[in-house]
């Protein structure tokens, strides 16, 4: 893998996975991270100012309008090699949502963030993507790959919960996307699949969660080299465990 975009690097999972990459004895040439607001971003410019394969791109994934100037940043970089993987990983979620208690518009907004916000994110990326995978032979991150970060709660087979209406559904949903841009890119050579981090020490996992974000981001960079064509359409967990949908 020669290049990887992420988004929502300032804190949680996004920052922990653009640390874990610098780290590896051969990183990518270009780590493009989001974030919001680089100016509250310090471990990230921390990173940045240290590693010049990363560079900050400043964007709220809700301003649609501003895809074209992050596609056109990162073109000017990566140029002819297009763009390998595309990480969409920010996601906000709410709290515990019993039916009683939820809110439109918690609805909405979580199922804009969560699931708009990557289909669009994605189309926009699709010919730097495009041209990543331009050429080469079989599937995985030395080509082209789209991974989306959804979770567990998501999957409609392991709730037993009930609850959680805003960031249930908008998992699920993310998870039927993944699987239509499986089969819609396949046939570009693109990979698709959705990722759960596992319930992980992070602003929105909360303190009681049992994996640190070392050890989640850790497995889920081990992970990537061995993605195939097997995973295509996969809804994987960090460790590599295909989940039930
Ligand atoms: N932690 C867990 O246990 C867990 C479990 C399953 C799945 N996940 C998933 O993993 C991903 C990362 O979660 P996390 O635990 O690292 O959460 P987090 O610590 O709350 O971080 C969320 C990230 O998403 C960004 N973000 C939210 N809305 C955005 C927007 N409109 N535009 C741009 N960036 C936005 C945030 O930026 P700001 O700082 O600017 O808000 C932040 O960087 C999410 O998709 C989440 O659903 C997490």
């Amino acid at each position: 893998m020669r290049s990887i975009l992420i988004t929502g690097c300032n804190r949680g999972l996004g920052l922990g996975l653009v640390q874990h990459l610098t780290q590896l004895p051969n990183p990518p040439e270009n780590i493009f991270a989001t974030c919001r607001d680089v100016s509250k971003a310090k471990a990230l410019q921390e990173i940045s100012r240290t590693k010049n394969n990363v560079h900050i791109i400043e964007v709220d994934l809700t301003d649609f309008n501003s895809y074209d100037r992050v596609v056109n940043e990162v073109n000017a970089k990566v140029g002819n090699e297009g763009l390998n993987v595309l990480f969409n990983n920010a996601g906000m979620a709410t709290k515990f949502t019993r039916l009683g208690m939820v809110k439109m518009e918690q609805l909405t907004e979580t199922y804009l963030v969560n699931t708009v916000v990557p289909i669009m994110f994605t189309k926009a990326f699709l010919p730097l993507l495009k041209k990543a995978a331009d050429g080469k032979k079989g599937m995985g991150i030395h080509r082209a790959a789209v991974i989306n970060m959804s979770s567990i709660i998501g999957s409609i087979a392991e709730n037993s919960m009930g609850g959680f209406y805003p960031y249930r559904c908008s998992k699920t949903a993310l998870n039927a996307a993944t699987k239509s841009m499986s089969i819609d890119l396949e046939d570009d050579g693109i990979l698709v699949a959705c990722m759960h981090p596992g319930w992980v020490k992070t602003d929105m996992g909360g303190t009681s969660a049992p994996l640190d974000i070392d050890k989640s981001v850790g497995d889920m960079i081990k992970l990537l080299p061995t993605l195939t064509e097997k995973h295509n359409g996969c809804f994987l967990q960090h460790d590599g465990k295909i989940l039930p949908w």
